[in-house]
Parts: C-alpha cells; sequence; structure tokens
C-alpha cells in the first residue's frame, strides 16, 4: 500500500477515534465495498432514505439487494425514525442512516430500533463531516461510516471515498476484499482529475460555479474529463471498473484538506448562523432542530421556496451560486425512478421537498458577502 494513501486513511480515522480507513475513488465505492463486506447479496433489503443520491442506491442493486425507501422528516431532510420500523422485514439486511445535508440523523432511535431486530446499521456522512449528534461524531454510532470527497462535498479532493470502522471482523472481511477485487485508479484518470483540480482551485467561486458545473456536466457526457457520474451510472448496472482505489493525488490533497478541517467547520457553523440572521432580517424562519441534541455542520444550507426551477435558472444568470439537490427523490432529475424501485407518492415528504429545497453555498470560498447576495437573491422568492 502506497505510504500517502496510508497516512490519509489514518490521519483519517484519527479524526473520528475509529481503528480503521480504507480509502477509494469515490464514496459510492466506499459503500459497495461496506455492503459487500457485510455480506449484502441477492434478495436482500437495505432501507435507506427516499430522498438521496441514485450514485448511493447503485451499490446496493450491485450486490442484488432491493433498497427500501423511508420517507423523510421534514424539518431534517432525514429518514424518519418513526417510519423506520414498518419497513423492516425478514430480508432486511442493513440500514443506512443518512445524515442530510449535515443534520445527524436520529441515532437513538435508529439503534435501538437496528438493535431490537439485528440488522447493521451505516452512517452515510458523505453530507455531514464533523456533525455531531449527543456531542459523539456522526460516523461513529454504526458498524461503520463512509465519506465523499467529491465536489460539493464538506471538502473536496476532486472525486474520492473514505470508510471508517472499529470492528475488527469488519476490517479483516474488507481487508481481504480489497486484496481480491479492487484495482487501482489508472493512471489517464488519475492525471485528468489531478488537471481538474487544478482548475477548479483557480476558477470555481461562487459567481463562477453555475457555469462552471454547465462546461462541466457537457464536458463529462464528452467523456472529456472524468465526472463525478457517467451517463451509464443512470442505470443500475455495474461498469467492470467501478471498485477502484484511491489514487496518491486524491490522499495528498485529502492530507492537506484534513489538516485544515476544524477552520473549514467553524467557517461551515459561521456562515450556517449568518444565513440566520439574514433571512431572519427579512422575515423568512430558519431551519428548525434541537440545538440540545445534535450539533449540525452543514455541506449546504437548505431553504424550502415556490417556484424552485425559475430560481435555480434565474440564479445561473445573476451569478448567484444556488444548489438544486434533491431534485428528485433519487438526484438527478434524469433518474428512471422505477429502476430504482421507487415511485411517486412513496416518500411524500421526500417527494415534496425535491420539488422545492434548494440549497446555499456554505464552503470555504464563500463569504459574508456571498451570504448577503445570496440571501438578497433568495428572498425575492417566497418561502414554503
Ligand atoms: C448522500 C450521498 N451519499 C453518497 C453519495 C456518493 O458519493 P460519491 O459521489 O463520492 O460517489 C452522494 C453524492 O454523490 C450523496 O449525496
Amino acid at each position: 500500500m502506497n505510504k500517502v494513501i496510508e497516512e490519509y486513511q489514518r490521519e483519517f480515522a484519527h479524526f473520528f477515534g475509529a481503528e480503521r480507513a480504507f480509502g477509494f475513488w469515490k464514496g459510492r465505492v466506499a459503500l459497495y465495498a461496506l455492503l459487500r463486506a457485510l455480506d449484502v447479496n441477492q434478495g436482500d433489503e437495505v432501507i435507506l432514505p427516499g430522498y438521496t443520491c441514485v450514485m448511493n442506491v447503485n451499490p446496493i442493486k450491485y450486490v442484488g439487494a432491493k433498497p427500501v425507501y423511508v420517507d423523510i422528516e421534514p424539518d431534517t431532510f432525514n429518514m424518519n425514525a418513526n417510519l423506520l420500523e414498518e419497513k423492516i422485514t425478514s430480508k432486511t439486511k442493513v440500514i443506512v442512516a443518512q445524515h442530510t445535508y449535515g443534520y445527524p440523523c436520529e441515532m437513538d432511535a435508529i439503534m435501538d430500533i437496528a438493535q431490537s431486530k439485528g440488522i447493521s446499521v451505516i452512517e452515510d456522512c458523505c453530507l455531514a463531516l464533523g456533525s455531531k449528534y449527543k456531542g459523539k461524531l456522526a460516523g461513529t454510532f454504526g458498524r461503520a461510516g463512509y465519506f465523499s470527497f467529491q465536489w460539493n462535498k464538506p471538502y473536496t479532493t476532486g472525486l474520492g471515498g473514505m470508510v471508517i470502522t472499529s470492528e475488527r471482523k469488519l476490517t479483516e472481511q474488507i481487508e481481504s476484499l480489497l486484496a481480491d477485487e479492487m484495482r487501482p485508479p489508472p493512471s489517464w484518470e488519475v492525471f485528468m482529475l489531478r488537471a481538474q483540480l487544478i482548475i477548479y482551485r483557480l476558477l470555481v467561486y461562487p459567481r463562477t460555479t453555475a457555469l462552471a458545473q454547465n462546461v462541466f456536466r457537457y464536458l463529462t457526457r464528452k467523456g472529456a474529463v472524468v465526472g463525478s457520474s457517467s451517463t451509464s451510472e443512470y442505470e443500475p448496472v455495474k461498469a467492470d471498473d467501478f471498485f477502484k482505489g484511491m489514487s496518491t493525488v486524491q490522499a495528498r490533497s485529502g492530507i492537506r484538506q484534513l489538516g485544515k478541517i476544524e477552520a473549514n467547520i467553524s467557517h461551515r457553523k459561521k456562515m450556517t448562523q449568518l444565513y440566520d440572521e439574514l433571512l431572519a432580517g427579512r422575515g423568512w424562519r430558519s431551519n428548525k432542530y434541537d440545538m440540545d441534541l445534535v450539533e449540525p455542520v452543514l455541506v449546504r444550507y437548505p431553504v424550502r421556496i415556490t417556484e424552485k426551477r425559475k430560481a435555480l435558472a434565474q440564479a445561473a444568470k445573476a451569478g448567484v451560486e444556488l444548489g438544486s439537490w434533491f431534485e428528485c427523490p433519487l438526484h438527478p432529475i434524469e433518474t428512471p425512478l422505477t429502476s430504482y424501485d421507487y415511485e411517486i407518492g412513496m416518500c411524500p415528504e421526500a417527494d415534496k421537498a425535491s420539488r422545492e429545497v434548494v440549497n446555499l453555498p456554505l464552503h470555504p470560498r464563500a463569504n459574508e458577502r456571498t451570504a448577503v447576495k445570496t440571501v438578497k437573491f433568495i428572498t425575492g422568492f417566497t418561502q414554503i
């Protein structure tokens, strides 16, 4: 194993007080490795919220299991723990607790239900790095947690994924799977990823994000860049080269980003508070959650509005960085829902949130000016 990747894994595990961390090419690959290591197979069921990214459902389909969706709780956008038990069957093998936007799930309730039924919990921390529930870091409650370092995530290494766990048996199972099946990413992909990281650092700022995203999606469709999702990933069929490890480029960038994690977290908290205040100043309600219970570190600041489509189109023209996810219960809008066992109406709150929610930037390149401009723009619409 490469020394830089080993160092990144060690430091990442250390941040969480976890025994081990394993790096991957993407977050979805990390989930795939976990499902395989947990022996999830054909005919098994995996429960997750009906408000997620389709790339998070693909690994479940790749192992032959059935995704079962639980509707969300409208304030936190997380799996509604009151609706969880009725979705459990004799085939349920794993519950994926996704900490949406950075709001921690109701971990006590989820863990109690899972433990009483002998079901494994894994935590999707792709949008939540540093969030705490009852003072304990998200990612350290279940048997394992997994993370993403894709462009929109708490910090980015271009693409990237990580698993953390403190369980010896699971660690051994992951190690043996990696030894047997995981391949390093091809050098041309790593070369392109490095070039893209440089372009990102130089060019992508809140004002330019919409334009950069459109150019990037176009180039990804043409196969000219290593995008986070190729068109073939909008169907549940695994590509031969899916199971790839992390590259040194990603690990090096990850070590740098992890070194700045406390500043990143405190920036996100300050920006969240600033949005709360600026929105309140314009008569908008801010997001509701139990401050005594959770300490969220948000990846983006969600707001519900009427006319989501119109707002996104106008924001792109006005140079305002407005995020669209999740555009549908299994983001993005192009997802053929029935191929993923989802039907509109199955999770009414998730359907509604995807019609209404846009999100505001909190990343290290967004500052007070960004917040003022974004709030001025968004309050031109009507809050729901
Ligand atoms: C909640 C969630 N989980 C998992 C993933 C997968 O991460 P990655 O893009 O690194 O594969 C994503 C986004 O893509 C996501 O939004």
